[in-house]
């Protein structure tokens, strides 16, 4: 169903790999919705990905880009420029990556070679992606910024290791950015903190299976989907959400500030 709330808008939006990627549905609503926009992810990701079948559906062209190379990132956003014929009215922050994860290191075991890695491709990369956005110029008024983020930076979640702390920056970043972005070119910047999601990056986390479902019966609207993060992020790269800013927005089916369920309860009774 479309409102047609994105027409004439355009943007960027980082991180599609595969379908079940949250960039891969945001990407597919924002078209729906009327909006042009470049598809872009690390040139890795791309050869193991399936882009190019999201590109064709959606008329767009890739650039890719290491979100941790700031020559990349000037290139992507002055080639994104060219080719959607004007400067750009959202960006999708959807990345994220922990070496640490990835190579079965506890959070009291890290090297710490991964986890600057992390960081910089996790978190940093939101402030490089503004920072070449805010030297260029490149955002028209009353445009969005989203990046996405989980609960884990406010509440410990153990297995999530040290993506926790790398979204805690992150989410400072969007507040720190907001401010200047807000004042000097009206432009907003936010949060969305999602639930647990069966994606290539959720379920590298340890215990996954049992975290979703743990959510799942904790949260009184269930679990937001992939689908569902999509929707809103369209509501928040439209004119009808001007004046959010600097916010981390949960959309969490209530899962952030509920302390018990019924379900929880009953499985321990
Ligand atoms: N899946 C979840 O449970 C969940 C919950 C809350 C928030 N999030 C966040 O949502 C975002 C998207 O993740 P997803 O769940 O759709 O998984 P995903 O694996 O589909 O997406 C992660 C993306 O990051 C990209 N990426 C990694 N390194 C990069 C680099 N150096 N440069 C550019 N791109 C790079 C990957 O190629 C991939 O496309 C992430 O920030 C993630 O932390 C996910």
């Amino acid at each position: 169903m479309s409102h047609n709330l994105l027409s004439g808008k355009r943007g960027i939006i980082f991180g599609a790999l595969d379908e079940n990627s949250i960039a891969w549905k945001t990407a597919e609503r924002v078209f729906e919705e009327g909006g042009t926009f470049v598809l872009t992810n690390a040139p890795i990701a791309m050869r193991m990905g399936k882009i190019n079948e999201l590109a064709k559906k959606t008329n767009s062209e890739i650039i890719p880009a290491d979100a941790t190379s700031e020559e990349d990132l000037d290139n992507l956003i002055t080639k994104s420029m060219e080719i959607l014929g004007g400067k750009l009215d959202f960006v999708l922050h959807s990345i994220g990556m922990s070496v640490n994860v990835r190579k079965g290191r506890a959070y009291t075991d890290e090297k710490y070679d991964f986890t600057t890695k992390g960081w910089d491709v996790s978190a940093l990369s939101f402030h490089k992606v503004m920072q070449s956005l805010y030297k260029a110029d490149a955002m028209n008024e009353w445009g969005s910024i989203v990046a996405l983020t989980y609960m884990a930076a406010q509440r410990t979640f153990p297995d999530y290791n040290d993506m926790a702390d790398n979204k805690a920056y992150l989410e400072s970043v969007a507040r720190s950015f907001g401010y200047y972005f807000g004042k000097e070119k009206k432009v907003r910047v936010n949060t969305i903190s999602q639930s647990p999601t069966p994606t290539t990056a959720g379920q590298g986390v340890k215990g996954f299976s049992g975290f979703i479902a743990y959510a799942e019966k904790m949260s009184p609207l269930g679990n937001a989907t992939a689908d569902d993060c999509a929707n809103y992020t369209v509501s928040m790269f439209s004119d009808l959400t001007r004046k959010v800013t600097m916010q981390n927005l949960f959309h969490d089916g209530g899962f952030s500030t509920t302390g018990v369920s019924q379900e929880i309860i009953d499985q321990f009774g």
